[in-house]
């Protein structure tokens, strides 16, 4: 049994900062400090993330074949990729799905840093649990906070992975710039990510009419507030995979390859390493 802890990732200047009494499950920024952006784009980072919490929430009626074909989606993207490995930092990874594709060594750790506390803390719907449930027992850390301020120590993980997420982030690119140094030497990159513009088509959040009446139906006010308010694009940014791929050489990644994702979607994989 070996008492390597995941306290160990951080930098030692950074503990001071955190409630580490619940590692290691969860680890939890004791100050609300932001990291350096101008308020205003603070204000419109919350209320993007609070529109995008009110979705997920509807996503509660997503349906069995949804959850079912982004699992076939992600398990293609494994199989030629091979499973992650070691110690794997998932920026914006919610509730840790990808736990499933995680080759877990004995002492190695999952690391979730993601803002989203209390949607962390509720869990996922019982649908998840279901198809998801190997992979949710298995260990992680969550980590409140922002992936524009990594708090871990230069070169710490071997994978870094940034699911769906870009377009939610304040600075996209502050976030690889970060995901990046916290990248042991030969370490892996794997952003997913919807790419608007890839194949002319147009992003849409539009879900089935069944499920969508079927939340209405167990969600009566939100509906309405969503009615009466409008239905607003949760996403901050929207990306071209060219654009991307910029981003990441950018950001000093190298090899980016590109690698399509699920079937007439515009989502692509950007699989890269650090040299
Ligand atoms: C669409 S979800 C993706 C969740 C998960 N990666 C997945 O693929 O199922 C986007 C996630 O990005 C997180 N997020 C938003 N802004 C962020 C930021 N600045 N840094 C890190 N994560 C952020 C949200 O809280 C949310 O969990």
């Amino acid at each position: 049994m070996s008492d390597r802890s995941v306290i160990s990732l951080f930098r030692e200047e950074e503990l001071p900062r955190y409630d580490l009494s619940r590692t290691p499950a969860l680890v939890r920024l004791l100050d609300d400090r932001l990291p350096d952006a101008d308020d205003d784009l603070w204000r419109r980072w919350g209320s993007f993330q609070s529109e995008f919490l009110d979705w997920t929430r509807d996503r509660a009626g997503v349906s069995p074949e949804y959850v079912a074909e982004s699992i076939a989606r992600l398990a293609e993207l494994f199989e030629y990729r091979g499973p992650l490995e070691g110690d794997v930092l998932d920026v914006g990874g919610g509730w840790g799905l990808l736990r499933r594709w995680w080759q877990a060594g004995g002492d190695s750790f999952f690391v979730v840093h993601d803002p989203a506390l209390e949607r962390f803390l509720s869990g996922p719907p019982p649908l998840y649990r279901e198809l998801y449930s190997g992979a949710l027992e298995r260990p992680m850390t969550f980590v409140a906070g922002f992936g524009e301020e990594l708090p871990y120590r230069d070169a710490a993980f071997d994978e870094f992975v940034c699911a769906a997420t870009l377009d939610h982030a304040l600075d996209p690119q502050r976030v690889l710039v970060e995901g990046r140094r916290c990248l042991k030497p030969g370490g892996r990159a794997l952003v997913i990510l919807h790419c608007a513009g890839f194949s002319g088509e147009e992003r849409t959040l539009r879900r089935p009419f069944g499920v969508r009446l079927g939340s209405a139906l167990r969600h009566p006010l939100r509906s309405l507030k969503r009615l009466l308010r409008g239905s607003k694009d949760p996403h901050l940014h929207h990306f071209t995979v060219e654009g991307l791929v910029a981003l990441m050489e950018e950001a000093g990644f190298t090899g980016v390859e590109v690698r399509p994702y699920g079937e007439g979607s515009g989502a692509r994989a950007f699989i890269a390493l650090k040299a």
